[in-house]
């Protein structure tokens, strides 16, 4: 063969790869709403700048006849490309192909750019769409989950993993979406479980549609397995682009800048009048937050799932920041089991990534319930805690309202290693609120009194004084600054910029043992 048929054939081989499971396999795929793998990686991408690795691969399965039907690249795309200008390693599920299901071949596939990813420090991008393990492999197949789900534990913290989810994930396959970093998921064309629909009614005789079992909604706002829900692939694929935008390369890399474009002394008069002068009257703390950061956007994560706690990431003046925060107007801002899961692990997340965290407290507490005791709240709780404890990233904690109890200490307190406690003059911060430490440090003399109402107006005032207010906290050192709250972005980006440069380190251990 000479050097222009060689090329013929180097032509004719690719395109036969590209096309995947052939023309009607595709067109039935846009039927049903989804974007090829290859579509999908093309608007992911910068463009022009996908380099497909392994194209070639085949599966080596001779069961059942599969020796006989074998397809260019087996049912995976995979390779590397950029982001706006920087490294990422991508895979994506050919649905076109056998199901997209899972060979020993594929997983291999996927198994060689996670290691790529881990040894030259980018983040891998899972773009997931599959009928699950390949049936005809039997044990080889369930062989190259388990390696992806090793990668997958050893990648961890170490560069950001992505999962979405295009289509079927179901049985074993959702655990390697569950252990990276972020799941998004497409409405109405995608689901995840561990058993489906059919099963379930088998075992349990409980009849539940597959939407309602494992659709994104029901990730995003109910399970909390999902942290995005997009209207379809172009959104999801887009927004994975700008999530990475917040987010280093890998664990040694420092977050993105960018070049400062809102004034950092900005001041905003709205925030004097924001927070209700009436402690049990609600407010949206995302105005506070917008208020305070670069051109008033955030972005959120999780937005439906356990809505006391915000948690999302921001600019301010060009730095990435996380973002966690009490939200006053649902449950008052309690933190209940859900809530200390969600802010836990985004915790985690940004203090593996080197990102700095910036609280906003408007806490009452734990959320009192004996649903919430029985769930769990204790060691949930303390899983938040502990994450934060933890974390070694520069931290600051701006109080707005209530910081009581436990959740006071929680809410990344001084003595948890907060860098830099900020306060409004509208911050409270007690062991609890004015009533109910009354009835209890009063209840002998609230008891006697001839009139127990002037009798509890009197205490009420006297303990407002003492502790309704952030100047007991303040004389103690547990607040480091009182500010006029329209100060609060100036005060902020004037504490992250002071610790820049943080040191600080955990002593040296196999691993600490987060209360799970
Ligand atoms: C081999 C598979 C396959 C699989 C689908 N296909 N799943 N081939 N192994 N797991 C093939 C189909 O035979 C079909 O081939 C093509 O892919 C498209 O599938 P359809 O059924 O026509 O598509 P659709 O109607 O859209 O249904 C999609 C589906 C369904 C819901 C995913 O295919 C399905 O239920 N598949 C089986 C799912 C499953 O039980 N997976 C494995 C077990 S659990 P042809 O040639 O006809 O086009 C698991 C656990 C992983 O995976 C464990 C990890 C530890």
């Amino acid at each position: 063969m000479n050097q222009e048929a060689k090329l013929a054939q180097l032509k004719t081989r690719n395109e036969k790869a590209e096309q995947g499971g052939g023309l009607d396999k595709i067109e039935k795929h846009h039927q049903s709403g989804r974007l090829t793998a290859r579509e999908r990686i093309q608007i992911l991408l910068d463009d022009d700048s996908f380099t497909e690795i392994d194209k070639f691969v085949l599966h080596r399965c001779d069961n059942f006849g599969m020796g006989k039907v074998k397809i260019p690249g087996d049912g995976v795309v995979t390779g590397y490309g950029a982001i706006d200008g920087r490294l990422v390693y991508v895979f994506a599920q050919d649905f076109t192909v056998f199901g997209g299901s899972l060979s020993k071949a594929y997983a291999e596939k996927i198994v060689k750019i996670m290691d790529m990813a881990a040894r030259n420090g980018a983040p891998v991008i899972g773009l997931n769409d599959s009928g699950g393990a390949r049936i005809q492999e039997g044990v080889q197949s369930l062989a190259g989950y388990s390696d992806i789900f090793l990668r997958n534990m050893l990648c961890s913290g170490v560069v950001p993993q992505i999962s979405a989810i295009m289509g079927p994930c179901a049985g074993g396959a959702v655990y390697s979406p569950a252990i990276t970093d972020f799941v998004f998921m497409v409405k109405d064309t995608s689901y995840m479980f561990i058993t489906g629909p059919e099963v379930i009614k088998t075992v349990s005789h409980e009849d539940v549609s597959k939407e309602d079992l494992g659709g994104a909604m029901t990730h995003n706002a109910k399970s909390g397995c999902a942290h995005f829900a997009c209207g379809d692939d172009e959104e999801c694929l887009l927004l994975i682009r700008e999530l990475l935008s917040f987010v280093p390369l890998n664990n040694q890399d420092d977050p993105p800048r960018k070049p400062p474009t809102d004034d950092p002394n900005r001041c905003e008069i709205a925030l004097c009048t924001l927070v209700p002068d009436n402690a049990n009257q609600p407010y949206d703390m995302k105005d506070v937050i917008k208020a305070v950061v670069d051109h008033a956007y955030f972005f959120e994560v999780q937005e439906h799932f356990a809505k006391s706690l915000l948690i999302g990431f921001a600019w301010l003046n060009g730095r990435s920041v996380g973002i966690v925060a009490n939200q006053p107007s649902h449950l008052a801002g309690a933190l209940d089991v859900d809530s200390s899961l969600k802010g836990a692990r985004f915790v985690r997340f940004c203090d593996c990534f080197n990102i700095p965290l910036i609280f906003f407290e408007d806490v009452p507490g734990f959320l009192p319930g004996v649903d919430q005791e029985l769930g769990g709240i204790i060691k949930h709780g303390a899983k938040l805690l502990y994450a934060i404890a933890e974390a070694t990233v520069p931290k600051v904690t701006v109080i707005t309202r209530k910081a009581y109890g436990g959740a006071y200490c929680v809410m990344n307190s001084k003595n948890i290693r907060c860098d830099y406690a900020i306060a409004f003059p509208s911050a409270e911060i007690a062991v609890m609120g004015p009533e109910g430490a009354v009835n209890i440090i009063h209840r002998t003399e609230l008891a006697k009194a001839t009139d127990p109402e002037k009798t509890r107006k009197a205490l009420l005032e006297d303990y407002r004084e003492k502790f309704a207010n952030p100047y007991n906290a303040a004389e103690l050192g547990y607040v480091d600054e009182i500010i006029d709250p329209a100060h609060t972005r100036p005060t902020l980006i004037r504490a992250l910029d002071m610790c820049k440069n943080k040191r600080a380190v955990n002593l040296p251990r196999k691993h600490g043992n987060l209360p799970l």
